[in-house]
């Protein structure tokens, strides 16, 4: 059976999974979507329907496409009696509850019933993919499949093999994922991959400026967004991803890079969540979403403005430098990932090079000076690239 032709297993029927059946489905597989809550399939199956409606209202698909999508979209029942179901299907993609624990079991119990060319996929964002295979007995056909949310409407997914993976199964994968019309990128193993470990400084050093009486919310967000150019702003954007979510990515990163001050949290994120502001979902956070809330203006003062995109997106670059050096994934593959998963305007290491690796390294320099931190500390490829001449990107 060619690989576009076999039942696909979603276990996990909330946010993820069923972005990921619906994406799944409409690539031609007929999938099988399980959850441990008794009506979180049906739920998700009536979500799907109204997000294909409104497909079919946009002219995206035929009403007879998005009756057939849902069609192959089918209750595996309950799981908690057993994961016969899954028997005949060619991939199983977990979406369930970020905890390793519950990844692990739901692994060990789907091996000892799929056949032996399935491939069984996590969708984690944080936990690691060799130690939800390494309870595997097979962890060769055990790898990450990353999607972004909403899945259905994100191009970007990160294929994440972990060191026990084997090669042939990250390659079928990837094509199988591009063939489902999504942007795939692979990744190393590593704490928030590449995009999540990448994108840390944008929240992380806006906070910083926060704190630090900078300037105010709504204009660190018009700064980057009016002159840096991208979508939205790290406020507005933690808000619409939750600042609960944000907050465990920041920390499990964080606390999965032994504590490196770069990717440290900031205490305000900390007491936001504390406080249940966690952003859209709670109609509070930064802003106010209530009716009639009146959004602050910001102090547009381009020098003060400037000088919040300058810092904020030398930390990003060399970021992005340290990500390559490390191996993370290679420089295009960065450059993709960021565009393609969080919007960026540009590829930052391309970035960097039109502002200048030098101009980006002594920032960097005059950070770490004033701070006296090693938060700020330059990546060692932007030094040894400053000190060649050579490119970013390259
Ligand atoms: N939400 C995001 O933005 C996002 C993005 C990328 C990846 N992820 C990852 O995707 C996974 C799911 O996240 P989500 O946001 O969809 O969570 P969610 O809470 O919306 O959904 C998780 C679902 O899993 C079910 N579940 C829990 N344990 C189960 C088990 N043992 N068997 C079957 N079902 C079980 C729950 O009932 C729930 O319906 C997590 O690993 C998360 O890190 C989330």
């Amino acid at each position: 059976m060619s690989d576009r032709g076999f039942p696909v297993g979603v276990i996990g029927a909330g946010a993820m999974g069923r972005g990921i059946a619906q994406v799944a489905a409409s690539a031609g597989h007929s999938v099988l979507l399980a959850d441990a809550n008794a009506d979180a399939v049906s739920q998700a199956r009536a979500a799907i329907g109204k997000a294909l409606d409104r497909d079919v209202e946009k002219q995206r698909r035929t009403r007879a496409e998005a009756d057939e999508v849902l069609a192959r979209i089918v209750d595996a029942g309950d799981v908690r009696h057993g994961h016969e179901s899954f028997r005949g299907c060619g991939l199983v993609i977990e979406a369930v509850v970020e905890r390793l624990e519950v990844k692990q079991a739901l692994f060990t119990a789907l091996e000892a019933v799929v056949g032996p060319h399935a491939v069984l996929a996590t969708n984690t964002s944080s936990l690691s993919v060799a130690a939800i295979a390494g309870a595997c007995k097979r962890p060769g056909r055990v790898l990450g499949i990353h999607f972004f949310n909403p899945a259905p409407v994100m191009p970007l997914v990160e294929v994440v093999p972990a060191i026990t993976t084997e090669p042939v199964v990250t390659e079928r994968m990837t094509s199988l994922v591009s063939g489902w019309g999504k942007t795939t990128v692979v990744a190393t193993d590593t704490p928030g991959f590449i995009v999540n470990r990448v994108a840390r400084p944008f929240y992380g050093e806006s906070l910083r400026q926060l704190e630090e009486g900078i300037a105010d919310v709504a204009t660190i967000d018009w700064a980057m967004r009016e002159l840096g150019g991208f979508r939205m702003g790290p406020f507005e954007l933690m808000d619409f991803i939750g600042n609960d979510v944000n907050y465990a990515v920041t920390r499990s990163v964080f606390e999965s890079m032994y504590f490196d001050s770069r990717y440290s949290p900031a205490l305000t994120q900390q007491r936001m969540v504390e406080a249940g502001l966690y952003g859209r979902k709670r109609e509070r956070g930064y802003y106010d979403y209530r009716d009639g809330a009146t959004r602050p203006e910001p102090t547009m003062d381009e020098t003060l403005g400037r000088g919040i995109l300058d810092r904020t997106l030398a930390l990003l670059i060399n970021e992005a430098v340290d990500a390559v050096h490390h191996r993370v994934a290679s420089p295009a593959a960065i450059e993709t990932a960021m565009t393609r998963g969080v919007n960026y305007p540009r590829g930052l290491l391309a970035w960097g090079d039109e502002i200048g690796a030098a101009t980006i390294l002594h920032r960097l320099e005059a950070l770490q000076d004033d701070y006296g931190e090693d938060r700020y500390r330059a990546s060692v490829l932007l030094r040894r690239c400053v000190r060649e001449r050579r490119p970013l990107l390259s």
